[in-house]
């Protein structure tokens, strides 16, 4: 029996409370066959101390099942949660049950207009209607710490109400429900988060806002590849990334390098956007592509997966964030609106 074999053991043993299984989550760290003894180790950041031995048990029940396997021995190695402040509370995972798709949206440079892309899919999503002929439901999660900007560009300013000890509700705007650390910190105060408060206020942000039913989730990511993102992919059960990138060859290797990231712990990748693409001469409507053209179709082409589309560089864009009132939502004919709405569109489609 092979490694591989061991591992596709694991792969039908889910993340209590998950429809993900342990290998996609991208816990197993170790996994071979010595002697017809399966050694394991599986490795998990959780602040629930029941979680490692209901998932060692599983996993070891599921091992035994297999007729060539004798003994299973699975480490669960419990990675030191960087926040010990004591009131610690569980991972409440249910508040996640009723989402239907957890997106979350992606660049590895930061100014790509990622933001710009969560907020007006979610908008667009928001305002197309599900199977059941009701719009869609969704929900946007900033978890951008150090520059939140959800808030901003969905004209929130209100906080969010608690709802129960440690419990948030969303704030909802334009029919999309929206959580952000900039509508629970003080705009004058500087903030400087640490690794560690990262961390904590990410799982936070997963486990304690109650979310209701979502047909969607999008998350909008800190740019770059480190910690917040890959701490994220194991907090949350991601559906998929979507990689924001502009045309230029500096941006494309940063998305690609990002995308590698997301790759190594098992979250699909659904797909490449490429956003400032071009600007459109209201006369002629001849296209100026300022930044040089095809990087979002060459790193699509490169991380072997759709390219979503090409979102035109338009003031209406710029507007629409600085005011809060998305493009999409004022002016659903402008160029960009409707090639956002062709991806939102596109990003529904991934599941039918
Ligand atoms: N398609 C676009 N057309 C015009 N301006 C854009 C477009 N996309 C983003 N912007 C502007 O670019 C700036 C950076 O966008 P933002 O969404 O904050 O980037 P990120 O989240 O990747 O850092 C913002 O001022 C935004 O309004
Ligand atoms: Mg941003």
């Amino acid at each position: 029996m092979s490694n591989e074999a061991i591992l596709n053991i694991l792969k039908n043993v889910k993340y209590p409370g998950f429809s993900r299984d342990l290998v996609s989550f991208g816990l197993v760290q170790e996994a071979k066959l010595e002697d017809s003894t399966a050694k394991v180790v599986l490795e998990l950041s959780t602040s629930d101390l029941t979680l490692p031995k209901s998932i060692k048990e599983s996993a070891e029940k599921a091992l035994l099942a297999s007729s060539e396997i004798d003994r299973a021995e699975v480490t669960v190695r419990v990675k030191k949660q960087p926040d010990t402040s004591g009131n610690d509370s569980k991972p409440k995972s249910e508040n996640l049950v009723g989402i239907k798709r957890i997106i979350a949206v992606a660049s590895g440079k930061g100014g790509v207009g990622k933001s710009t892309l969560s907020v007006n899919l979610a908008c667009s999503l928001a305002r197309m209607n599900s199977h059941n002929g009701q719009p869609n439901k969704v929900g946007l999660m900033d978890c951008d710490l150090y520059g939140p900007s959800v808030p901003l560009l969905m004209g929130i300013s209100e906080k969010p109400e608690i709802v129960a000890e440690n419990t948030l509700a969303p704030v909802e705007s334009y029919g999309v429900k929206s959580i952000s650390m900039g509508l629970l910190i003080d705009e004058e105060s500087p903030v400087v988060w640490r690794g560690p408060m990262i961390m904590k206020t990410i799982q936070q942000f997963a486990h304690n806002v109650v979310w209701g039913e979502l047909d969607y989730l999008l998350i909008d990511l800190p740019p770059g590849t480190g910690d917040a993102q890959l701490s994220l992919a194991q907090i949350l059960p991601l559906d998929g990334v979507l990689i924001v990138t502009t045309p230029q060859k500096a941006a494309v290797d940063v998305a690609r390098r990002g995308a590698r990231m997301f790759e190594k712990v098992n979250v699909p990748i659904l797909g490449v956007v490429e956003n400032m693409s071009f600007l459109k001469d209201e006369q002629t409507g001849e296209r100026n592509y300022l930044f040089g053209q095809g990087g979002g179709a060459s790193t699509a082409h490169a991380l072997k997966c759709p390219f979503m589309g090409e979102i035109p560089l338009h003031e209406e864009v710029r507007l629409g964030g600085d005011h809060g009132t998305p493009v999409v939502v004022t002016n659903p004919k402008n160029c960009s609106s409707m090639e956002i709405s062709r991806v939102a569109e596109k990003v529904t489609r991934l599941w039918m």
